[in-house]
């Protein structure tokens, strides 16, 4: 790559570029990332321990298991990064009684996000959905592991230039592109590293055509980052965190396993949120 690129965009002011950080859930802080007045929160050890081993059990002995080469995991679940509408929603079908099954587990972190959710958008006349498409749903979530070697298990890569994909026109969840983008992660299974590297730009379609990653936001290369403010959090098992996954991010690297309930959700209209993968 040439040396004289620059990575250019937004950088936030040190009020919202911030992580808070609690020992119980709490709603409002989640509304703060979605409504876009902070970066992001972690809620420590919130995932009872029962359900975490439910869901590693069920994830890794589930017959829907997939390789993911492009982005090396174990995976189920369907994604909609760089694919058609029409394709994202064919492959949530096909998976979605692998999903179902790892998320159906008793006191399942799922569902408790989401009751406690739709009861904090409720007071402002607001829900919380599975994004959708001319009748089809999109995937309830994407379970992931990472097993990448290198310096990062994910590498730095952004959600927003994926809500862009033209061969997505139309689908609903471009409209949350309008409002901040958010990425739900509850973390199952932790071995060693894995943190939460985020840094203090969110790029602008300049830098990503300049880069070739116009509709995919993925991915940076560490150089063109070096010069931003950077946060690296730690992430264990039992954790459930939401953050604006507007600015770069990535997983830095881990050893053993990094298992992760995950998907996105952003508003789409002052009454809805809606999820997807
Ligand atoms: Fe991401």
């Amino acid at each position: 790559m040439k040396q004289e690129f620059q990575l250019t965009g937004v950088q936030a002011d040190s009020a919202f570029f911030r992580f808070e950080e609690r020992n119980e859930f709490a709603p409002e802080l989640v509304m703060d990332v979605l409504r876009g007045r902070l970066l992001g929160v972690i809620f420590h050890d919130v995932i009872p321990e029962d359900a975490k081993k439910e869901t590693v059990a069920r994830f890794w002995g589930s017959p829907g298991l997939l390789r993911r080469d492009g982005e090396p995991s174990y995976c189920i679940g369907s994604y909609h990064w760089n694919k058609s509408t029409e394709r994202y929603l064919e492959d949530a079908v096909k998976t979605a009684d692998s999903v179902l099954n790892v998320l159906d587990v008793p006191n399942s972190p799922w569902h408790s996000f989401r009751s406690a959710m739709a009861e904090e958008l409720a007071r402002y006349g607001a829900g919380i959905r599975i994004a959708e498409h001319e009748g089809a749903q999109a995937s309830a979530a994407l379970i992931r592991a990472w097993d990448k070697e290198g310096s990062f298990a994910l590498d730095p890569h952004e959600d927003e230039a994926q809500c862009k994909d033209p061969r997505q026109a139309g689908f609903e969840i471009q409209r949350a592109a309008d409002h901040e983008i958010c990425a739900v992660n509850m973390c199952v299974e932790q071995e060693e590293g894995g943190r939460l590297v985020v840094w203090n730009i969110r790029p602008d379609d300049d830098s990503r055509r300049a880069l070739g990653i116009e509709h995919t936001g993925f991915s940076y290369p560490a150089e063109t980052l070096e010069e931003f403010d950077v946060m690296h959090l730690d992430i264990r098992s039992g954790d459930v965190y939401v953050f604006n996954g507007r600015h770069v991010h990535a997983v830095d690297t881990c050893k053993g396993k990094r298992t992760n309930v995950s998907f996105l959700m952003g508003f789409v209209d002052e009454r809805s949120v809606v999820t997807w993968t």
